[in-house]
């Protein structure tokens, strides 16, 4: 059979709807400058969707600094992988403020987040060692179990006592030369609840284990000064590989991991998706200078997005939503339906009361389940918040239509 016929009966896990809800559900369109405020077919809507939680895309000194190092270096230089012709001081001197911030000694900067992490879980474990993940991993970190060689074993979400399993389990079986790797999140972006981290790391104490975080959702926006989950949760030390993007707080492009200096050479002759491909362009990377700088030095950003993640959240739970016990800005509404309810949701939202909210139900969470999830910035306003609780007052029936005992809070 040719291939590409094949293609056009395969199911996929979202099937026809990624097509039948072209430009609306799916690939939507949002226009204008980047901030709360866009629009979504011709129409002003306050947006929760985008993971630029201190509202720097739309600050006008950052958009400047994008000018002049675009200016200054081209987007086309480097050219090259950075191991061939694509280095320069600039990637080496934000590797130092990376390791500098989060309070580790190296950071090794990845082009983007999801091919960095399968590639450096790709290339830390071979055939002889155990890869042991949280059961609700984000997606590139279950494929790059998928390119390890290792044997691969998963915990149910932040079950400490199912990972100590495995761990026991992993232990008895390894050979002199056999290593343990866990991997977990510092926040889990859907549910919004944070890794064990802490727990994780105390079982150091028993098992020999080297545990690698990603952490997406909490770099810039968790700890007190920004530097993530393991800083905010107190145990940053025990995480051996650390990783960041830049895709979510620093609203840009890129990503890195911060470890220790022997883990980082072994990364740079080995991460194939960093050795195999061009390095971030210059302007990317001056501008991530600049945007590290501001997110330390303007801890009142990620203040004011605690307080909208609070607003937000006591305001969804008074008019009777259940939130989850979501621990990081990451906001969601969670209630019971089908697909078909998630879509209702978002077009009542978007087209009658003007808020972009988006919305997954299965195969991204359990089947009958719909997670409505809401993203602060810190560039919201009260304004922003109070349309948005007084459409979700006024879509609960709808939203709860299938529960039968009101709300599930
Ligand atoms: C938890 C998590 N890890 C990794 C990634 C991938 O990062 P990037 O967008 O930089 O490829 C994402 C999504 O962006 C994410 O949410």
């Amino acid at each position: 059979m040719d291939l590409f016929d094949k293609l056009e009966i395969r199911s996929s896990p979202l099937g026809p709807f990624t097509s039948d809800g072209y430009g609306y559900y799916t690939f939507p369109k949002l226009e204008g400058p980047l901030g709360p405020e866009m629009k979504f077919n011709g129409k002003d809507v306050v947006v929760w969707s985008i993971n630029d939680y201190l509202g720097i895309g739309a600050n006008e000194h950052i958009r400047q600094v994008d000018v002049e190092a675009t200016k200054k270096y081209s987007l086309s230089a480097p050219m090259g992988a950075r191991l061939m012709t694509g280095n320069s001081d600039e990637h080496e001197a934000l590797e130092r403020e990376l390791a500098d911030f989060v309070h580790k000694p190296e950071a090794f900067l990845l082009n983007y987040g999801y091919q960095g992490i399968m590639s450096v879980i790709h290339c830390l474990v071979d055939r002889n060692d155990f890869l042991i993940y949280d059961g609700l991993s984000h997606a590139c970190i279950v494929d790059g179990k998928q390119l390890a060689m290792s044997e691969t074993s998963v915990f149910k979400h932040n079950d400490i006592d199912g990972l100590e399993r495995q761990l026991k389990r992993a232990t008895g079986r390894m050979k002199p030369n056999s290593s343990i790797l866990v991997v977990t999140e510092g926040v889990f972006g859907m549910t919004g609840d944070l890794g064990k981290l802490k727990e994780i790391v105390a079982l150091k104490e028993k098992y020999d284990f080297r545990l690698l975080v990603d952490d997406a959702h909490g770099f810039g926006t968790l700890g007190k000064d920004g530097s993530g989950a393991g800083t905010h949760l107190g145990c940053q030390d025990g995480i051996d590989i650390y990783f960041g993007t830049f895709a979510k707080a620093v609203a840009l492009i890129g990503a890195f991991v911060a470890t220790e200096p022997r883990v980082k050479e072994f990364l740079k002759a080995n991460a194939r998706s960093q050795i195999f491909a061009k390095s971030l362009p210059l302007p990317i990377v001056a501008t991530a200078r600049e945007r590290i700088r501001l997110i330390r030095e303007n801890p009142q950003w990620r203040e004011k997005l605690w307080e909208n993640t609070l607003k937000l959240r006591n305001g969804l739970k008074e008019i009777g939503y259940n939130v989850l016990p979501s621990e990081s800005p990451v906001t969601p509404v969670l209630t019971e339906g089908s697909t078909e309810l998630a879509q209702t949701i978002m077009r009542e939202m978007r087209d009658k009361h003007g808020v972009f909210v988006s919305g997954v139900a299965y195969p991204v969470v359990p089947k009958g389940m719909v997670l409505i999830r809401l993203i602060p910035m810190a560039s919201h306003t009260d304004a922003h918040i109070e349309k948005t609780l007084k459409a979700f007052e006024a879509i609960k029936p709808i939203v709860y239509q299938n529960v039968d005992e009101g709300v599930t809070a």
